[in-house]
């Protein structure tokens, strides 16, 4: 399919913006010196000198009291107690959650969670020689986390200027997941104004069943009905993603008129919450602020065939191709439990040369991360190339995440239905942009 190029109206600003999320802002992962990086022999690799910093920096965020993990890591009984289980989940890089191959196209991410080689090395070292807690004295600080009932962002931003509830909903202890699905009038805005950053902050006691939260704009249309303006999610919540920052000279646009759609997932699990609020928060330029550059959030849908019988596998594809350049910001698959991998490549017809820029071949459901690439990483797409989004999906018993292999799958919203879909954050360039960042960088996909 050929989409049309975004944007018609004269006010469009082209140019470069880079959106990341807050994933792990807290958790940028300092370089650690160990002993096992300096080829230190000379001493053993221990828990307080080594190993502590590197739990705090990537594992305490979720393992704490309070955070989402399913136990603390905070001191040297509670890691020892889980060393065999870290030996695994560190080992196979299913710990920190953020599946992203190694080996395979641009490794230049903003807030890369995994671990890398050495700080992994270190782990396992520790683990082998038999979690050696070493010199008390020399364990560090404790590292302090924000009060879960507070704003991430405020740390950076202060309060939101605005804050959207849903209404109020009374949660059942037990039964099948639901779904609340108000929609809400923004308020307080007198003219468009230009987003900064966005947070979904769901209350401290619904945090464990909110499964989801996702919210989409809407507009009144000219019969006053309301309908999803375009490219207009504003934000995908789940398990640990908490929002979303535009830096400095970009902005996405919050219409006066905007209304939010909600859709909250609950899965129940034994605590019954009366009116429960999840709250969306916006901190915004100030009026007048017109940004340099603007950027959209574009869902792309993958076609082929979702009904899925036992013991089957299958692959699902979209292509997409625009009349003028663009910039990929961001890339983030969607599908559920037999989605394996996910793949995004780029091919230039006039050579026929095709070049992978991203690729996830062990994919978790539990985990959604809109990878961000690096300003000077993010891949250039010259106009009439080739954007190849690729799924693949496997119902046999080989996927570790499949429920039920003697079931038929078929598609739909559901957990244990498929979906195939990827959100990705777009600048759209001028041909001169384009041009002038490829002098600068040298080549439209960056070099690994
Ligand atoms: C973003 C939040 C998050 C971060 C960061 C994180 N974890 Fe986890 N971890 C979880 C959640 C949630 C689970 C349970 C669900 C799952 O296994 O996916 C889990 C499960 C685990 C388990 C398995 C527990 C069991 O009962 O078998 C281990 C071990 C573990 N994490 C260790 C770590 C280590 C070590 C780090 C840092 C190097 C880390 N995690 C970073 C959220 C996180």
């Amino acid at each position: 399919m050929r989409d049309a190029p975004i944007v018609e109206k004269s006010t469009w600003h082209p140019g470069l913006i880079t959106m990341f999320t807050l994933i792990g802002l807290a958790m940028l992962s300092f370089h650690t010196e160990t002993a096992a990086q300096e080829g230190d022999q000379s001493r053993q690799v221990t828990f307080t000198e080594d190993v502590a910093p590197l739990l705090q920096e990537n594992c305490q965020i979720c393992h704490r009291e309070g955070g989402i993990g399913p136990m603390a890591l905070l001191n040297y009984q509670q890691a020892r107690r889980y060393a065999a289980r870290i030996r695994t989940q560190v080992a196979s890089r299913e710990m920190p959650p953020y599946q992203y191959d190694q080996e395979v196209g641009i490794q230049a991410l903003e807030h890369d969670m995994r671990l890398n080689d050495d700080q992994i090395a270190t782990i396992l070292a520790w683990i082998d020689a038999g979690s050696p807690e070493g010199d008390p004295a020399k364990m560090p600080p404790a590292k302090s986390f924000p009060d879960p009932a507070e704003w991430r962002m405020a740390e950076h931003f202060g309060q939101p200027d605005i804050v959207v509830g849903t209404t109020p909903y009374d949660v059942p202890a037990e039964g099948n997941d639901k779904w609340w699905e108000p929609t809400v009038k923004i308020p307080g805005l007198e003219g468009d104004r230009y987003i900064r950053a966005i947070e979904v902050k769901p209350s401290v006691q619904g945090r464990g069943l909110v499964h989801h939260a996702n919210t989409n704009l809407m507009r009144p249309g000219p019969a006053g009905e309301l309908y999803n303006a375009s490219g207009g999610r504003f934000t995908e919540y789940a398990g640990n993603k908490l929002g979303e920052i535009v830096p400095e000279g970009a902005g996405r646009l919050i219409p006066a008129d905007g209304w939010v759609a909600w859709s909250v997932h609950y899965h129940l699990n034994g605590t019954a919450i009366e009116d429960d609020v999840t709250e969306l928060g916006f901190w915004l330029y100030p009026e007048g602020y017109v940004p340099e550059y603007e950027q959209r959030l574009h869902r792309w849908d993958l076609e082929g065939d979702l009904l899925i019988p036992p013991h089957e596998t299958t692959m699902t594809q979209g292509f997409h191709t625009f009349d003028h350049p663009i910039r990929i910001d961001s890339y983030q698959p969607h599908g559920h439990l037999r989605l394996r991998g996910a793949s995004i490549e780029v091919l230039y017809p006039e050579t026929g040369q095709r070049e992978v820029v991203s690729m996830i071949s062990n994919w978790s459901t539990w985990w959604a991360h809109s990878h961000i690439y690096e300003e000077d990483s993010a891949p250039l797409v010259p106009a009439g190339a080739v954007v190849i989004l690729t799924h693949w999906y496997d119902n046999t018993e080989d996927n570790p995440y499949n429920p039920a292999p003697d079931q038929w799958v078929y598609p739909g919203s559901r957990t244990n239905d498929e979906m195939s879909h990827d959100w990705l954050g777009v600048s759209h360039l001028s041909q001169e942009q384009y041009e002038e960042i490829l002098a600068r960088r040298g080549r439209p996909v960056a070099e690994r």
